[in-house]
């Protein structure tokens, strides 16, 4: 049985104070939940200062990105044992504005996912087509370079612990949700990609959210899809109340 995994991320939003005030205020609301795994992933300044504010929380913390070497002359990149250190379960890597506008490609972002996998930390891998793929009617061939690229050379039970997100580019930021079904509809031939690759072993154990504005008021019905396995949450994971209600789509 996979456990729903609702992830916050954050973008570029929000200091060190402020992602403290919004955990302070969090807590109460959905602290303490089991039905699903909870994640926030803040920027990079904020992850050091939540940690300790998240330990004892059961609200795990991720990183928005890493590269993936361990040290050296990489101006501004932080790395996967720095991520871990900083008290990192997860890290999010392959996110469309990382492809769009900073130059992140397939072969980038399988460089990427295996470092974190091999470091312990459990990436969660973004794909997703844009409006004019899906219009041209072609989201499954670009669902599954993106599937196929990021995982080349994984091994079968690295790629059981990772998370997936499928987020159409279309519905990112704009207030257009992929209707549950058509979500549900790539999810699960990205999940039949999965077993093509992996086996079926691998692909009934992956946990695969969708993301895109992804909201209080249809979180339930999205969640409730069988291959849907949590939401990779933006906008409304800058706000605690909203980002409750999100998590608590089943209370
Ligand atoms: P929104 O929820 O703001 O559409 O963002 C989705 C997203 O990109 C999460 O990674």
């Amino acid at each position: 049985m996979r456990q729903p995994i609702i992830a916050g991320n954050w973008k570029m939003y929000k200091t060190a104070a402020e992602a403290v005030e919004f955990v302070r205020d969090l807590k109460p609301l959905a602290g303490g939940a089991k039905h699903c795994e909870i994640v926030i992933c803040p920027p990079y300044t904020s992850l050091e200062v939540l940690a300790p504010e998240l330990a004892g929380t059961g609200i795990s913390l991720g990183a928005q990105n890493m590269y993936w070497e361990a040290e050296g002359a990489y101006t501004g990149e932080v790395s996967p044992g720095m991520l871990l250190a900083a008290g990192c379960k997860y890290v999010i890597l392959g996110h469309s504005e990382r492809r769009e506008y900073f130059g992140e490609s397939d072969e980038t972002v399988n460089r990427k996912l295996k470092a974190a996998l091999t470091n312990g930390l459990v990436p969660i891998f973004c794909v997703g087509e844009k409006l004019a793929e899906r219009e041209a009617g072609t989201t499954t061939q670009v669902v599954r370079r993106q599937v196929t690229g990021g995982l080349a050379g994984i091994a079968p039970a690295d790629a059981a612990r990772m998370v997936i997100a499928y987020e159409p580019v279309w519905a990112i930021g704009t207030g257009r949700t992929a209707s549950s079904e058509d979500a549900e509809e790539v999810i699960s031939f990205i999940r039949g990609v999965v077993e093509e690759l992996f086996g079926p072993e691998t692909a009934a154990e992956v946990r695969i959210q969708y993301g895109g504005s992804v909201k209080p008021g249809n979180a339930p019905e999205l969640m409730g899809m069988p291959n849907i396995d949590g939401a990779l949450v933006g906008g409304a994971s800058l706000d605690p109340v909203s980002f409750a209600q999100i998590v608590n789509y089943q209370a």
